[in-house]
């Protein structure tokens, strides 16, 4: 079963007969939240039909904090995410479902950008400050982490790349290298774009609106995120004590950036327009709000859990997937390679 499909901008379907690539990737360091879905997968898979597509499984990337690695969970992990691509709706006949670490044109490409990136370039990453703040030891791999997505996506020569809006200066930096190997080697890779949500690209926790929601830290407060895998009465516990504001009807006009927060994920959730959504919850109670939130999230969980739980049942047909995914994968990234190789003299 699929999916009930969320609302997610559809791009105009291709006209040319080629049609364009589109890759993107999570990391499989913890379960995925209602962000990631309406961020990142309720557009792959809005877009599914138009594009050829690749969905990849960035476990390579969660190496970065080596700290934080069991392998037996990231293997588990791997599968996880695997299987709930599919089961969000991922169709495998028409996209490439792969793992990162099955594809070693990625770290080898991940190589030759590398020694094309200036060291200040990496420096100046958002997510490698904060991560390298919060570290003991910095690996060079945290530092690195750009070539290697800049190297997921140029392997494939991808045009759209659809994310969550926090991950736009991963992107600006995969254009810049691309365009810093087209002049030094001559001009080879196209230029991806970012592909983000007009809203809902940036989900912001339940428990603190004014941060992003996340994996990390749906791992340390309870109440922080909805997690796909989350029962109805986990759902219901954390959106009933999401936090608002001191006041009790939603004013639209004025909105806090909890309520606001709450507004969005209906909105995105039950793929109505903003003005129906703001005319059915203006001057209404945040009880009100909240429980209609609730039942959107439990009718669009509740499919993808029972496919989730059908794929899990059958190994064997995952296996096939991924290993599939990695043959397709290996076929284009390593034609990539191979004329990079040529270009660069190797
Ligand atoms: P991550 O959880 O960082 O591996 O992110 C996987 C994908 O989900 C990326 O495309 C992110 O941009 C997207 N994403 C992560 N968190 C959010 C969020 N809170 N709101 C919207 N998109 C998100
Ligand atoms: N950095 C991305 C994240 O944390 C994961 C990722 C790795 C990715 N490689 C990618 C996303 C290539 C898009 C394209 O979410």
């Amino acid at each position: 079963m699929i999916a009930t499909p969320v609302k997610a901008e559809l791009v105009p379907t291709q006209l040319s007969s080629k049609r364009k690539t589109v890759l993107s990737g999570v990391q499989p360091t913890g379960t995925l939240h209602i962000g990631n879905y309406i961020g990142a997968l309720s557009v792959w898979v809005a877009n599914q039909q138009s594009y050829r597509n690749l969905f990849m499984i960035a476990n390579l990337h969660a190496l970065t904090i080596p700290e934080a690695v069991k392998a037996e969970s990231l293997r588990q992990k791997a599968r996880e995410v695997a299987a709930l691509y599919v089961a969000c709706g991922i169709d495998p006949e028409q996209s490439v479902v792969f793992l990162q670490s099955d594809v070693p044109a990625h770290p080898y490409l991940a190589w030759i950008l590398g020694c094309c990136i200036p060291l200040g370039w990496l420096e100046r990453m958002t997510q490698y400050k904060s991560k390298a703040s919060q570290a003991d030891t910095v690996g060079s791999g945290l530092l690195n982490y750009p070539a290697l997505q800049a190297a997921d996506i140029l392997a494939y020569r991808a045009d759209f790349v659809p994310v969550g809006d926090d991950q736009n200066q991963h992107l600006e930096i995969t254009r810049d290298v691309a365009q810093r190997f087209n002049h030094l080697f001559g001009e080879y890779f196209p230029l991806p774009e970012t592909l983000n949500r007009s809203s809902g690209a940036r989900i912001m926790g339940l428990d603190d609106p004014t941060v992003k929601m996340s994996k990390s830290l749906a791992e340390k407060h309870r109440n922080h995120a909805i997690m796909l895998l989350d029962k109805p009465n986990e759902i219901k516990r954390k959106i009933m004590s999401a936090t608002t504001d001191s006041g009790s009807e939603v004013h639209i006009e004025d909105a806090s950036p909890g309520v606001h927060n709450l507004l969005l994920l209906y909105e995105t959730l039950s793929a109505q327009d903003r003005a129906r959504v703001q005319a059915q919850f203006a001057g209404k109670g945040y009880g009100y709000l909240k429980k209609a939130l609730v039942d959107v999230v439990v009718a669009v969980l509740q499919p993808i859990q029972s496919a989730y739980n059908d794929i899990l049942a059958d190994p064997q047909r995952l296996d096939d997937i991924l290993q599939d995914g990695a043959a397709k994968a290996n076929t284009i990234a390593n034609k990539t390679l191979a004329d990079v190789r040529r270009l660069v003299g190797v």
